[in-house]
């Protein structure tokens, strides 16, 4: 059986891990890694690979930055001809990234089957790029894995048959079970004792000056009571320094590697951030964390979780934030089936 993963952002890197991990070990599966290129920089992608254990893509598209639709196009076009050469028996997707939507509609058109990992979340939210993302790639996907009950609930709602809906739990946590041994000797020498850590990423937050402007001023005010500790995305670093806000009391980094990451991650006093999968990695951590957004398509970080969602408003960040720093933080559980072992599952339901 062939079998491709298409992998183009970083948040889609340590989703195919486990999966590639998982399908190593079955008979008579050959499979072939797809780098869209989406993600180009070393801190954003290299890193990743080395550390999650993934082997060197075997195709590499570069198809890099660009507009929604210059990106889809050019990963649509360049991907094209890999896949009809291949002639895989499944391609498999990941997340909700314009590499992901790019790649399921290439297949479909093929007549080529998709799996789509992560499937069914949704914020009912179409301002946002990955929704719209979600929901094409939805529709077109023969086998979808979801991570959580509301998937399968929003995708049988939308009219997807109950036979192509695997609940296989939450495969970004298998990556977390993996590296967390590691992240627990990784030192964090350098940063504060106690701090708050920050990411930000989301268009809605970043694009928009008057949003992000407010939010840096925010995150001043919390930087006298607690360290702020922010690795900043590119799209976000280019925005600041449009803005000219000095941040020089914050610290401030490159994105960090994912064992460093999740290494901070797990130490947080708090995390504030409008990232999805940062969301997920805090419940499972029991870290409180608070999200820079009026809705979350994963409700079950809410509903079981550690996360708040305080949107974009500025009091309620800071109150929920005085609330952990008083030592009320909520408390929450892992979710049913974020148990380390989501890969394993779906290589069953591949080679079933
Ligand atoms: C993408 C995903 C988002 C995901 C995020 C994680 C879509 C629609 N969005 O958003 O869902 O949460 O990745 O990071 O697919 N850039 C670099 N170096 C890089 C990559 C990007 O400098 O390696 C800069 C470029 O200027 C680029 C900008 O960041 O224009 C945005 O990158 P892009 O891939 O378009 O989207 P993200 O904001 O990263």
């Amino acid at each position: 059986m062939k079998v491709i993963h298409v992998v183009g952002a970083r948040p889609n890197f340590m989703k195919a891990a486990p999966v590639l991990a998982a399908l190593k070990t079955r008979q008579n599966v050959g499979q072939t890694l797809i780098h869209t290129g989406q993600h180009y920089d070393a801190n954003m992608s290299d890193i990743f690979f080395q550390q999650l254990g993934m082997p060197i893509p075997d195709v590499n598209l570069e198809v890099g930055s660009g507009t929604h639709a210059t990106q889809t196009a050019d990963i649509m076009t360049r991907l094209e001809p890999v896949v009809t050469r291949i002639k895989p028996d499944i391609v498999l997707v990941y997340g909700d990234v314009n590499s992901t939507v790019a790649a399921a509609l290439v297949c479909a058109k093929l007549r080529v089957r998709v799996g789509h990992v992560e499937a069914g979340l949704r914020s009912f939210d179409r301002s946002m790029p990955e929704e719209i993302n979600r929901l094409v790639t939805d529709q077109l996907a023969d086998l979808l894995f979801t991570p959580s009950e509301d998937g399968d609930q929003n995708l049988q709602k939308e009219g997807v048959v109950l036979e192509k809906i695997h609940r296989v739990g939450n495969v970004m946590i298998d990556s977390l079970v993996q590296l967390l041994p590691l992240a627990k000797k990784c030192s964090t020498d350098g940063f504060p004792e106690r701090y708050a850590l920050v990411t930000l990423h989301r268009p809605s937050n970043v694009d928009d000056s008057a949003s992000l402007k407010g939010i840096l001023e925010a995150l001043l005010e919390i930087n006298r009571r607690i360290a702020v500790v922010f690795p900043v995305h590119p799209r976000t670093r280019q925005r600041i320094a449009e803005l000219g806000v000095p941040l020089d009391n914050l610290h401030l980094s490159e994105p960090l590697p994912y064992v460093e990451f999740l290494a901070l991650q797990s130490r947080a006093t708090a995390v504030l951030t409008d990232s999805g999968g940062i969301q997920e990695e805090t419940t499972y951590l029991g870290v409180p964390c608070l999200t820079l957004r009026n809705n979350t398509e994963r409700p079950v970080t809410v509903t079981m979780g550690t996360n708040i969602l305080v949107g974009q408003d500025r009091q309620k960040l800071i109150s929920e934030l005085t609330k952990i720093l008083d030592g009320h933080a909520k408390r929450g559980q892992a979710p049913p089936l974020w148990d380390g072992r989501a890969g394993n599952r779906i290589a069953d339901v591949v080679c079933g």
